[in-house]
């Protein structure tokens, strides 16, 4: 959470900040600030979105070629004008941007008030600018040295930018548990969260490692040494990114655009790792490590939010298909709860980011203990997909809006596609049924394709039921965790209540909200518990509930007792998740424009979780 962007170069660095901020945004959108150098240190800071911050900006001299903004997502002291960042320190010298949390900011904060100090700000954030201030004056350093000193009394989470208007050719970037990325252009030199605000002027770049300070100084160009003060040499990657990517491409938002291109992205996550004519499927993230996956006792899938859900349709496919027992986790929970981890335990954390602090955390824990760690990451050069053993990139693109859509599809492909491998290595599927199970993914693009083609009838539906406080979510199997995921979608974007539960649980508590005002989405296309859901759709009418259901084209029975249905075409059980969440995906978004809520930036919400 929190997008940091800094530049320093020979162009205007303030339109390359806001440009950088836009795009990074996704991290967090409660306020945001940028200070520039131009002879004297010029900083404006605003609540609000990024467009805020340039109508403020607008009436001051932001000229320069070094600048560093932020984007915020509160942790200590609300969203206002004074605990936006970038912070300076008490003499004004220095300013910075901070992502993460310093724990230890209260009893810092305390010595430094001893010394004279003073704070503006409620923030953690402040004690470090006023604590690289003091080493500076105490000890007499220069900036890279003060930060490194100050960067050792920290404990807690951070990636920062730096700045001193003593030294207007120098900015200092860090990190430990945030992410960081450094821009190498022609003399000209970016720090950023993550490549988007990059991409557009270079596609070289140097991935922080956790405890690593970079110092860019224009003309010398980039050092890289460790928080323990060991020089590094930092390995130039060049990353394939193109700037339309970050685009909206003429969709009203990116979770549309995002909804629309599961075909084509579900289709990159598959490429090169099955061929059903053929009968092949490969997942060659697991070759180095193949036997220990394939004999180990147990896999345990961690995740957050959504990812979370794909864990868990992730169980279903695994002990189904290739016999594993499977433990799925939340990762803010296993990591806190004394886990009994083995070393011939696997452990997959599912993460769209790749930089959750919790999956991070967790992922960390289950490899002190000697299990094998493997990622199933959508953002390449992610945090986790460095941390782990092994692993697949899911191939979906930038995922902008925060409400994730195709990096869930991404993942529950992945997902299906390690199940199937596993269980053809292991002998757990005839030969028919795997050959089928092939095929039957080959299809899915397609048929995620016409399910795309109901998109007027869901947006006449979501009219229907935008007025609702509630909603609930019912599904069986391999569809109970997208009741899950289609209940916090509705959630997350249009701040409506709901909830996802397993169809037969509702007569354990949730049947009796169920009145003349209550929708209830019942997804309906599972052949082996038909009948079972059929009763359950029969048990919501008898309430007067409105159903809504999502049924197999051509079914008629659970349509006739329905108020609304959506028809999808058929699949396997174990594919099916893949197209019984595209219509709640749907759903979701239009009942969210309806409301007139901000779909892309939800409030309160942010798309990479780097505080725990
Ligand atoms: C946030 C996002 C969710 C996401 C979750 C886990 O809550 O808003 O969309 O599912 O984090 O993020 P990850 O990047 O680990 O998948």
């Amino acid at each position: 959470m929190c997008g940091i962007v800094a530049y320093i170069g020979n162009r205007e660095a303030y339109p390359i900040i806001i440009e950088g901020l836009k795009r990074l945004e996704y991290r967090g959108y409660d306020s945001a600030g940028v200070s520039v150098l131009n002879g004297k240190l010029t900083t404006v800071k605003k609540k609000g979105k990024v467009s805020e911050l340039e109508d403020a900006a607008a009436k001051e001299n932001m000229h320069g070629t070094v600048a560093i903004g932020h984007t915020r997502w509160a942790t200590h002291g609300e969203p206002d004008d004074v605990n936006a960042h970038p912070h300076h320190s008490g003499n004004n010298r220095i300013s910075l941007v901070h992502n993460g949390i310093i724990e230890n900011y209260s009893s810092l904060k305390k010595a430094l008030i001893e010394l004279g100090h003073e704070f503006k700000s409620e923030t953690d954030t402040e004690v470090l600018t006023h604590l690289i201030e003091e080493y500076q004056k105490r000890d007499n350093l220069d900036l890279e040295d003060a930060v490194l000193k100050a960067l050792n009394k920290v404990v807690g989470a951070y990636a920062i930018v730096v700045f001193d208007v003593n030294n207007p050719d120098v900015i200092i970037g860090a990190r430990k548990s945030s992410p960081l990325v450094v821009g190498i252009g022609d003399d000209e030199y970016f720090i950023a969260s993550d490549a988007s605000p990059i991409i557009k002027y270079t596609n070289k770049v140097i991935y922080l490692n956790d405890e690593e300070i970079v110092r860019i100084h224009r003309g010398e160009g980039v050092k890289v040494k460790t928080i323990a003060n060991e020089l590094k040499t930092p390995k130039i990657q060049e990353i394939d990114l193109k700037i339309e990517a970050l685009e909206k491409e003429g969709f009203d938002h990116f979770m549309l655009k995002e909804i629309f291109q599961q075909p084509e992205t579900i289709f990159e996550s598959m490429r090169g790792r099955l061929n059903a004519e053929l009968g092949w499927v490969k997942v060659g993230g697991m070759d180095d490590y193949l036997n220990r996956i394939l004999n180990a006792k147990r896999i345990i899938i961690l995740g957050c939010g959504t990812s979370w859900h794909s864990a868990l349709i992730g169980e279903y496919l695994i002990e189904d298909l290739a016999r594993i027992p499977v433990e799925v986790e939340y990762a803010s929970e296993f990591r806190y709860r004394n886990p009994i981890i083995n070393r011939d335990d696997v452990i997959i954390a599912v993460s769209q980011s790749g930089e959750t602090a919790d999956t991070l955390a967790a992922l960390e824990l289950g490899k002190e203990k000697g299990a094998l760690t493997y990622g199933i990451v959508n953002v390449v050069g992610s945090s986790i997909s460095r941390v782990t053993d092994c692993g697949s990139y899911i191939h979906a693109g930038p995922e902008i809006g925060v409400a994730s859509t195709k990096a869930f599809t991404g993942q529950l492909t992945v997902l299906s596609l390690i199940a199937i491998y596993l269980g053809y290595k292991r002998n757990t599927l005839s030969e028919a049924y795997y050959r089928q199970l092939l095929y039957a993914l080959e299809s899915l693009p397609a048929k995620i394709e016409k399910i795309l083609q109901s998109n007027d009838q869901i947006k006449y539906i979501a009219s229907e039921i935008q007025h609702c406080d509630n909603a609930l979510y019912l599904g069986r199997g391999y569809n109970f965790p997208v009741a899950l995921e289609g209940a916090l979608k509705l959630k997350e974007i249009s701040y409506l209540h709901a909830e996802g539960y397993p169809a037969a649980e509702m007569k354990h508590g949730p049947i009796a909200l169920i009145d003349v005002n209550m929708p209830v989405i019942v997804i309906a296309t599972n052949k082996n518990a038909y009948e079972k859901i059929h009763s359950n759709v029969q048990e919501v009418k008898a309430r007067k509930g409105i159903v809504i259901s999502i049924v197999l084209e051509g079914d008629q029975k659970i349509k006739e007792i329905s108020d609304y249905c959506i028809e999808i075409p058929e699949t396997m059980d174990p594919l099916s998740p893949l197209l019984s969440v595209i219509p709640l995906q749907l759903l979701s978004y239009h009942v969210a424009v309806l409301r007139g809520c901000d779909v892309d930036q939800p409030r309160n919400l942010a798309k990479s979780v780097t505080v725990e």
